[in-house]
């Protein structure tokens, strides 16, 4: 069995170890602002927090973070008003969206390990994390906005 704290809940898990993180979230939890791409760590629509550090949900097993602690999109805050969400609101920086769950998780890692970052540093944090529309501009004119 697996115990896993998801956005500030116990969840116990039984099932297959080697189940995706991501479909425990949507398809057990019903987390759905979670998002599958790729399925193949490539894309970063699947972004979620383990421990504090983005982590692709999608290649990630449920076994293997036995005890972490796990946020996503839901579980950013209480009331959607973190400063990334936020910023991400004020500059509408989403098109479709369909990625933009992976890239908020992402950028709010980014934040926190960076308070300020510069152009290099959003680019480098940001590179795994693909938009077919195309927002990486507001993307990262909102990453900077959030850090002010
Ligand atoms: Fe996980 Fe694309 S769905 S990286």
């Amino acid at each position: 069995m697996t115990t896993l704290t998801i956005n500030g809940t116990e969840r116990r898990f039984e099932g297959d170890p080697d189940m995706p993180l991501l479909w425990f979230l949507r398809d057990e939890l019903g987390l759905t602002g979670t998002k599958f791409g790729c399925g193949q760590a490539l894309c970063g629509a699947c972004t979620v927090h383990v421990d504090g550090n983005a982590v692709r949900a999608c290649q990630t097993p449920v076994s293997a973070i036995d005890g972490a602690k796990v946020t996503t999109i839901e579980g950013l805050s209480p009331d959607g008003e973190h400063p990334v969400q936020v910023a991400w609101r004020g500059l509408n920086v989403a098109q479709c969206g369909y990625c933009q769950t992976g890239q908020i998780m992402q950028a709010a890692a980014l934040l926190k390990d960076i308070p300020d970052p510069s152009d290099d540093d959003i680019d480098t944090a940001m590179s795994g994390n693909l938009c077919r529309c195309g927002t990486y501009p507001r993307i990262r004119a909102a990453i900077k906005q959030a850090a002010k």
